[in-house]
């Protein structure tokens, strides 16, 4: 993985309208082919910081670079080019009557002719698993099919970088799964760039390479999910908790005395640590 920084944040400080400071002192920089969360409880300002990276909020104290570029100079032309937000309610982002339509509109925008369209929407449609939902009204889609089909129109346009709003909420247990393994797959096989915001513990550490714990708008920890999540006394500061499965293995460790000598993350982990313990304790 290369390590150029194609988004380079720093904000001092960003309120709303009203006086509401949403972010301040925050730093971060995601580099190419990353495949990173922002990790946070509600009102911590993950919404607030997507919608900075992908420009539709400009009136903050700081600077937001992407690829080396200061993101206010840019014509949105050349951000729209790169970068796409998916917003976390489907409903806000898809408006016309059909799959292929609402896809079609980003390229059609950008000037492509339409047998290229065509193309473009047919491959963004395949690379989310919905080809067979291209004739398909828009109102027809379940919840979880309208985020892929928001994906898509990002896709079509040939975005390097995803931005996503909570991909996950709102969709039952497998749908949360397949939604990170089709990131992740867009992330591995077609190099894409992606930066999504959650406050699901259990399913990050999973998935995700690198994540950026928000609290009260700012970043208060940064690296790999071990890194990360650490004491629960710490993940409760930031308003969140460790994966179910971590929890069960701290207490064990800590107030049953067993010598873990490791917190794991997944299940997976888990039953290696345990079945290791379990060896230790037999020789
Ligand atoms: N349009 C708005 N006007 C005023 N305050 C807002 C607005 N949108 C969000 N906020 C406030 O900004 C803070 C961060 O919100 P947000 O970025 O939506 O957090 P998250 O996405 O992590 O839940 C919260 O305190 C929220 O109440
Ligand atoms: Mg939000």
């Amino acid at each position: 993985m290369e390590t150029v920084a194609r988004l380079s944040i720093q904000i001092d400080t960003f309120r709303y309208p009203d006086g509401t400071v949403a972010l301040a002192d925050l730093n971060l920089a995601v580099a190419a082919g990353e495949f990173c969360g922002l990790l946070g409880a509600n009102g911590s300002g993950k919404t607030t910081l997507l919608k900075i990276m992908d420009g539709l909020i400009r009136d903050y104290q700081g600077t937001m670079l992407l690829d080396g570029s200061d993101i206010l100079k840019l014509h949105p032309r050349d951000i729209y080019r790169k970068m796409g937000l998916v917003f976390q309610n489907p409903d806000d982002q898809l408006f016309a009557s059909s799959v292929f339509e609402d896809v079609a509109f980003g390229p059609r925008n950008m000037g492509f002719d339409e047998s290229s369209v065509a193309e473009k929407v047919a491959v963004a449609l395949e690379q989310v698993d919905i080809a067979a939902l291209a004739g398909k009204n828009i109102h027809h889609l379940s919840y979880g099919q309208k985020k892929r089909v928001c994906i898509a129109g990002l896709l079509a346009m040939g975005h390097e970088i995803l931005l996503l709003d909570e991909p996950t909420a709102g969709l039952d247990p497998m749908g949360e799964q397949r939604m990170m393994e089709l990131l992740t797959r867009l992330n591995r096989d077609s190099s894409v760039t992606i930066v999504m915001a959650t406050h699901s513990v259990d399913l990050v550490p999973l998935f995700l390479d690198r994540l950026h714990i928000l609290s009260r708008g700012k970043v208060v920890r940064g690296g790999t999910p071990e890194e990360v999540f650490t004491a629960p006394a710490e993940m409760a500061e930031v308003k969140l908790r460790l994966p179910h499965i971590a929890e069960l293995i701290h207490q064990l460790k800590n107030d049953e005395n067993l010598p873990f000598r490791r917190i794991p993350l997944t299940v997976g982990d888990a039953r290696r640590e345990i079945l290791e313990m379990m060896e230790r304790g037999t020789r």
